[in-house]
């Protein structure tokens, strides 16, 4: 089902695309920015609830800051002092969060129409064509990006891409998740887990030391299940670095594997989170502040959590991390799901 989601200020028609599974779950994903819109998840009186944290409508995605259910690229997180050197060539980036970029830097994918390729109620593929130096980044690439809801539960979102010259590919999804629903409060009472057994020491700036860290006896361990805010007001350096848990963790294992959960006791929804990449961040939303978000709910600190998965941040600038260099005429190639069930 696709329906009106309202003009950008370039008058440009935005819709929203809505997907339906066998076992009651909805999604929307809209063409302005391949964002996801809504994720609704029957609660045990059968009333949806919608766990992500979004926009009304194409005007609140074209004003937001906070990356709300955004597809990013060309380089998701961020590469140290904006500029980066491939094949003995400088490329220039945005220097958009102190002097490094973040999120791929202007213009950004989340800010663009998109074209739909294909929709029907199980899925929806969206394209966007990103010329030789966009962004600053060498090599015009296609990108594809595909959203499945399966009746298994899962929201898959499927990346692909073939550049045309040598760069850097590394996109995300940055969806904020509350799952006791979008408009409760912060989701520092809800539990989560991180198949990890190290992070990336970051400095002020976020910038990967190129140190990993190991997350045993430290608050960053959530090898196992745990409160969210339980440590976070801890006086650790990571924590006071990144203001909260802001930080990319090391996946342990390689393929296609869980990656990390979070679950609400408040409405018993649970979501696991899959990935084929190396890493994960973990952000706690701690940088919301009074944002006006869907049906009139403000949205506060900490109110949503983001499972970024990707190549590390500044992995261009650390031979010891893989990626995100992708070579001309070959395929960037991945997948992140994220599983719901409810009780
Ligand atoms: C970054 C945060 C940043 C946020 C923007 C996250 O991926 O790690 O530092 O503030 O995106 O919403």
């Amino acid at each position: 089902m696709k329906r009106d989601f309202g003009t950008t200020a370039k008058g440009e028609q935005a819709f929203l695309y809505t997907l339906k599974n066998k076992n009651g779950m909805e999604i929307a994903v809209s063409d302005y920015g391949a964002v996801l819109v809504k994720v609704l998840i029957p609660d045990k009186a059968g009333n949806l609830v919608d766990v992500v944290l979004g926009y009304d409508d194409v005007n609140g995605y074209e004003a937001g800051t906070l990356y709300f259910g955004a597809t990013v690229g060309r380089v998701a997180n961020r590469i140290g002092g904006g500029s980066f050197e491939l094949n003995g060539k400088t490329y220039m980036l945005t220097q958009n969060d102190n002097k490094n970029t973040l999120h791929g830097g202007t213009p950004y994918y989340d800010k663009r129409m998109w074209m739909v390729e294909e929709a029907d109620e199980g899925h929806v593929s969206l394209a966007l064509h990103s010329p030789d130096g966009d962004q600053g980044f060498p090599g015009a690439v296609d990108i594809h990006v595909t959203y499945t809801l399966t009746d298994e539960n899962e929201v898959k979102i499927h990346y692909h891409g073939i550049p045309e010259a040598d760069t850097l590919l590394n996109l995300t999804n940055h969806s904020y998740f509350n799952l006791s629903g979008h408009a409760s409060f912060d989701v520092l009472g809800q539990e989560a887990m991180i198949c990890a057994d190290a992070y990336t020491r970051a400095d002020a700036e976020s910038i990967p030391t190129g140190e990993l860290v190991p997350v045993d006896g430290t608050p960053m361990d959530f090898r196992t299940m745990k409160p969210i805010g339980r440590e976070i007001g801890t006086d650790y350096e990571a924590l006071v670095l990144g203001q909260g848990y802001d930080h990319n963790w090391a996946l342990r294992g390689k393929g296609y594997r869980q990656a990390a959960a979070m679950y609400s006791e408040q409405t018993g929804i649970e979501m696991k989170v899959y990935t084929d990449l190396p890493g994960m961040q973990f952000y706690t939303g701690n940088f919301i502040e009074r944002e006006n978000g869907k049906g009139g709910a403000i949205y506060g600190k900490r109110q949503g959590a983001c499972f970024e998965t990707q190549f590390f941040p500044d992995a261009v600038h650390k031979e010891q991390f893989e990626g995100p260099v992708v070579k001309a005429g070959e395929a960037y190639d991945t997948v992140t799901v994220y599983q719901f069930s409810w009780e």
